[in-house]
């Protein structure tokens, strides 16, 4: 067991698919309210932390914690085939209705009772894709290994974030690249303080990552996930980036 059933709700449902496929006018559609220029820089999150995979074509990719997918359609741009796994069976019947085209309803809550419907769409080369349900912690031992390997935003949301990190070398070929994000929000609620890091965030990952990868790149990565039109989770995601020795 792991994961979390918030991620079950249509409320999540609804905020992700507006996250990964709404539009900075779907987003702020208010325009009587001043939303700060940092607030619009962080749309684009699940495309920005693919853009930092190289520029060229590779044959197996992997997006872990894929929610609804648009990081996984997005790093189809440069890969053969990738597979999409998520713990949520409803962010991966999304996904999957994504990939074979299907246009999603989903609602954007402005305020109270009011609700706007509003339409998702995957774009791409969304042929290249699959989804599946699994656990992050538990993958299965069929899956191989990959040429390019993502994980945004998910380690800090598992009950035994080490399990994840022990099986990459074996996920990753030697020279393929690893892009882990995370905005270091360690919750008891979904992992266990016993289980967080000692001290900060990236130099556990270092010391759990540095034998069998190398750290090629290091940044921070803003996103911006709506609640209502006047209450947003505005964070920075640290992202970083190694290759497999
Ligand atoms: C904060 S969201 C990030 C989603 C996506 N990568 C993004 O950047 O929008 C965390 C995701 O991890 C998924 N998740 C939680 N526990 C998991 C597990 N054990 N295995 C796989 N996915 C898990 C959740 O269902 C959710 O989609």
């Amino acid at each position: 067991m792991a994961g979390s059933n918030i991620y079950e709700s249509p409320r999540l449902l609804d905020e992700y698919l507006l996250f990964h496929y709404g539009s900075e006018t779907d987003v702020f559609a208010d325009g009587e309210i001043p939303y700060p220029a940092a607030m619009r820089e962080a749309m684009g999150f699940t495309r920005r932390t693919v853009g930092y995979f190289g520029e060229f074509t590779v044959a197996r990719g992997l997006d872990l914690g894929c929610a609804v997918g648009a990081s996984t359609f997005a790093m189809a741009k440069h890969c053969e085939h990738v597979v999409g796994i998520d713990f949520s069976h409803a962010f991966i019947d999304a996904a999957a209705a994504l990939h074979r085209g299907e246009t999603i309803a989903y609602r954007r809550h402005d305020e109270g009772g009011m609700y706007q419907e509003l339409r998702a769409r995957a774009a791409g080369r969304i042929d290249r894709c699959s989804f599946e349900q699994g656990d992050a912690m538990e993958l299965r031992t069929d899956l191989g290994a990959f040429d390019r390997v993502h994980a945004a935003n998910v380690i800090c949301r598992l009950p035994r974030p080490t399990a994840l990190l022990d099986r990459l070398p074996e996920l990753v070929h030697p020279g393929g690249e690893l892009i882990l994000a995370t905005p270091c929000t360690w919750l008891e609620e979904y992992t266990p303080p016993s289980a967080w890091p000692m001290g900060d965030t990236f130099s556990w990952l270092q010391q759990q990552l540095s034998p069998h990868f190398e750290l090629m790149h290091r940044c921070h990565e803003p996103f911006l996930i709506r609640e209502t039109a006047r209450k947003f989770q505005w964070s920075q995601s640290l992202v970083t980036c190694w290759q497999r020795k």
